[in-house]
């Protein structure tokens, strides 16, 4: 037996994302535009999946093809439903529909560009929409400045009467602070009916879904709106500047989130961190931080100030200064920067320390093992505790292929080593300083890979007479010989 539904619970929810979001002026569809994280259409299917809707169908136009394969990466369940022509937010609600079996519960529509919408605001809207039987509750919001936003009429006794765009609004009407969020939940059959009767006689020429709040009133019906307790929940996003506002919000709204959970977030000014991101307590966070996508900081870590970290996991009590990482897992304690690039398949064991000026990729630096200046390691695994000199470079790329370096426990790189792959250094073997390492080294061994030292005598005295480094090196020489011709020899400290 199936259990019956919540008189509470969502049938359905429609996401509407057709339109072609003109005022972006962009190539890329308005509702895919990012925000900390996430598009705007991410963001709204994130706050309505908890609600638990059997169906969810998001309606595509502008740039179907895109929307639709982003639809498939991030919210595979969710059904794209064409629409073909952009005739307006009611149209596409029709469309929605039509896509729809006949449900017996409630539809939740929403605007696909209100990246700021929480799943609490949406649930506290579909249970009160249902205790009060209403055949279609309209979220509103209470703003100080309503511009551009359909107003929300109300008759003597409070009821929602209609919804009037701006554009189309008699002064009287423009003058009203309560504001239509463009988040509805219904009778599916009673919208359904009201949609096919909605027409295109406004400013835009469009059929307007929130034309259906006077049509069902007309027909009888209880409509009712239900004002958000944060009109922050409400904003849509319609230019870049929007965009903009947008994302500062939800940063803030994060941030304030990790502060209060324990984090120190020093200058939130100039931290970012996505909402996929997460931050233990007791974790730093220096000015011009930020954290995206999948970025996990542990509890006592220190990042910033001036780092990005992308899908990377930093350990307890590791630092990262000034460095940019991505794809990287950072071992406990671990330490990197300044002026660092930490590149996909990086991971630093615990301890390990990758200093200044160090790239690496595809590279396993073991507990404890340091690349502390001006390297490159990429295709690497590094034993614990070696030492990389600096300046030495994994010479991974013959031009055609790419080539693995592996360096054992305890090894000594001697500064400016090139180790060119495939080649093995055993355990606890040295290289020497400016060493060109084309074979394996055995455990224990020194490798000396560079030319033999030769010094031409007298060549600056004969070959740049009279330079700075001429008369430097003849009052040199005059000194050693004087002190070689003293009674008693040279002089000891
Ligand atoms: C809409 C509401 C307005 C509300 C505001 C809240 C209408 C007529 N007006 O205005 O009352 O205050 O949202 O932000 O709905 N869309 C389609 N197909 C279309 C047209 C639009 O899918 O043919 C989608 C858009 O992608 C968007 C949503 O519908 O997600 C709303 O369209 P938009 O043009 O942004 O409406 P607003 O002018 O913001
Ligand atoms: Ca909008």
């Amino acid at each position: 037996m199936s259990a019956q539904p919540s008189p509470t619970a969502v049938a359905a929810v429609v996401v509407l994302a057709a339109g072609q979001g003109t005022r972006m002026k962009s190539a890329t569809p308005k509702v895919l535009h990012d925000l900390c994280g996430r598009s705007l259409l991410g963001h709204v299917l994130a706050a309505t999946e908890p609600l638990g809707a059997e169906h969810t169908v998001v309606v595509v136009g502008a740039g179907r093809e895109v929307v639709e394969e982003h639809l498939a990466a991030i919210a595979p369940q969710a059904v794209p439903a064409e629409q073909k022509e952009q005739r307006g937010s009611g149209h596409a609600a029709a469309v929605a529909l039509e896509a729809l079996p006949d449900l017996a519960g409630r539809v939740l529509i929403v605007n696909g560009d209100s990246p700021l919408l929480r799943t609490a605001t949406l649930a506290a809207l579909v249970q009160a929409s249902a205790a009060a039987g209403d055949v279609l509750t309209v979220l509103t919001a209470e703003v100080d400045d309503p511009t551009g936003l359909g107003r929300i009429v109300r008759g003597d006794d409070g009821t929602v009467v209609a919804i009037v765009e701006e554009r189309d609004a008699t002064p009287e009407q423009r003058a009203i602070r309560e504001v239509n969020a463009g988040v509805y939940v219904g009778n599916a059959a009673a919208l359904r009916d009201a949609l096919g009767r909605v027409g295109e006689d406004n400013d835009q020429g469009e059929q307007y879904l929130t034309d259906v709040v006077g049509l069902l009133v007309a027909d009888g019906a209880q409509v009712g709106g239900v004002v958000a307790g944060d009109p922050d929940d409400i904003l849509g996003c319609n230019d870049r500047r929007e965009l903009a506002a947008r994302r500062r919000l939800l940063n803030d709204r994060v941030l304030d989130e990790l502060m209060l959970s324990g984090v120190t977030v020093v200058d939130p000014a100039t931290t970012w961190v996505d909402v996929t991101a997460s931050v233990a307590p007791d974790a730093v966070l220096q000015p011009g931080t930020q954290l995206l996508g999948r970025t996990a900081v542990a509890t006592g870590a220190v990042v910033g100030p001036d780092t990005t970290l992308t899908d990377c996991e930093v350990g307890e009590g590791a630092s990262v200064v000034r460095s940019h990482c991505s794809g990287a897992v950072l071992g406990a304690q671990a330490s990197v920067g300044p002026f660092s690039y930490l590149r996909p398949g990086t991971r630093l064991g615990r301890g390990a320390k990758v200093g200044a000026f160090v790239e690496t990729k595809n590279a396993d630096v073991g507990e404890n093992s340091k690349v502390p200046h001006l390297s490159y390691v990429g295709d690497a695994t590094i034993g614990r505790g070696a030492n990389i000199g600096a300046a030495t470079v994994f010479v991974n790329y013959d031009g055609v292929a790419k080539h693995h370096t592996t360096v054992g426990d305890h090894v000594r790189i001697g500064s400016d080593t090139m180790l060119v792959a495939p080649v093995t250094i055993g355990d606890g073997a040295y290289t020497a300083a400016g060493s060109v390492i084309v074979s394996d080294v055995p455990p224990g061994a020194m490798a000396v890979a560079r030319a033999q030292q030769r010094n031409v005598g007298g060549w600056v005295r004969r070959r740049r007479a009279g330079s700075p480094a001429a008369e430097a090196a003849e009052a040199a020489e005059a000194r050693a010989a004087s002190d070689t011709g003293s009674p008693g020899g040279s002089t000891t400290a």
